[in-house]
């Protein structure tokens, strides 16, 4: 099977109704979502707070295909378990998070979940050459992580470019996370990155009674994507 590196977008639900996280994820799901991205968040390794592994075993019976879970926090080798057990698909952690994110990954894996690594703006893509065989996704941040509806970072463009020559053919997917909207989403496209997450440009204009611009948005950012791979 050749690996699918095909377009994917992954509603984060930080933008969605935090009162009806199960209605969400079935909305998005419906409306076209290939992955669901859950942003985990301590208050300590990004100034945020969001919730943690029992929201997530929560979410499961409400999200048929990828739960992609996004952990924004340090430590992040005593959760693993949790997240693993409350269903997660994939685990990504950030490097920035410890020093020791070969064993965080190689503890991913031996959960039997599939292993991402993320990588904040300031962070250069040299600090994941070593972990290229070990990890499914790499996640490039193209914003400061902490919160949804900020503006995308430029500046990390040539950074998905040159990691996207670095994997060569390695089955892993290059995930871009931040600001991406039907404007941005061709530039990471043409960079090499196929897992588009989107919060507030896949959720603006819906709510769960009325998804159809959910729809809509996943629909236009895909095509944007599509159309700027040729
Ligand atoms: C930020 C999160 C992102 C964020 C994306 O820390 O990791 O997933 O929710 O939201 P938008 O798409 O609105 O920038
Ligand atoms: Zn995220």
């Amino acid at each position: 099977m050749p690996f699918n590196r095909s377009i994917k977008i992954a509603p984060s639900i930080l933008a969605a109704d935090f009162a009806n996280f199960g209605a969400e994820c079935r909305a998005i799901e419906a409306e076209g979502a290939d992955w669901v991205h859950v942003d985990v968040m301590d208050g300590h390794f990004v100034p945020n707070l969001t919730f943690g592994p029992a929201m997530c075993a929560a979410l499961r019976p409400h999200i048929k295909g990828v739960m992609d879970v996004h952990l924004m926090i340090a430590p992040v080798d005593p959760y693993l378990e949790a997240f693993a057990k409350a269903g997660a698909d994939i685990i990504t952690a950030h490097v920035e998070a410890g020093p020791h994110i070969h064993r965080t990954l190689q503890a991913i894996r031996a959960l039997g979940k599939k292993a991402g690594v993320a990588l904040n703006p300031g962070t250069s893509v040299e600090a994941v050459a070593d972990l290229l065989d070990m990890v499914d996704l790499v996640c490039v941040m193209t914003v400061n992580p902490g919160f949804g509806g900020q503006v995308f970072i430029e500046s990390q463009l040539p950074k998905i470019a040159r990691l996207r020559q670095m994997i060569g053919d390695r089955p892993v997917h290059i995930e871009v996370d931040g600001g991406v909207t039907v404007a941005t989403a061709p530039l990471v496209a043409k960079a090499g990155a196929d897992a588009l997450v989107a919060g507030s440009a896949v959720f603006k204009g819906g709510s769960v009674a009325d998804p159809a611009a959910y729809g809509a948005n996943i629909r236009a950012i895909r095509a944007a994507a599509e159309a700027a791979r040729g």
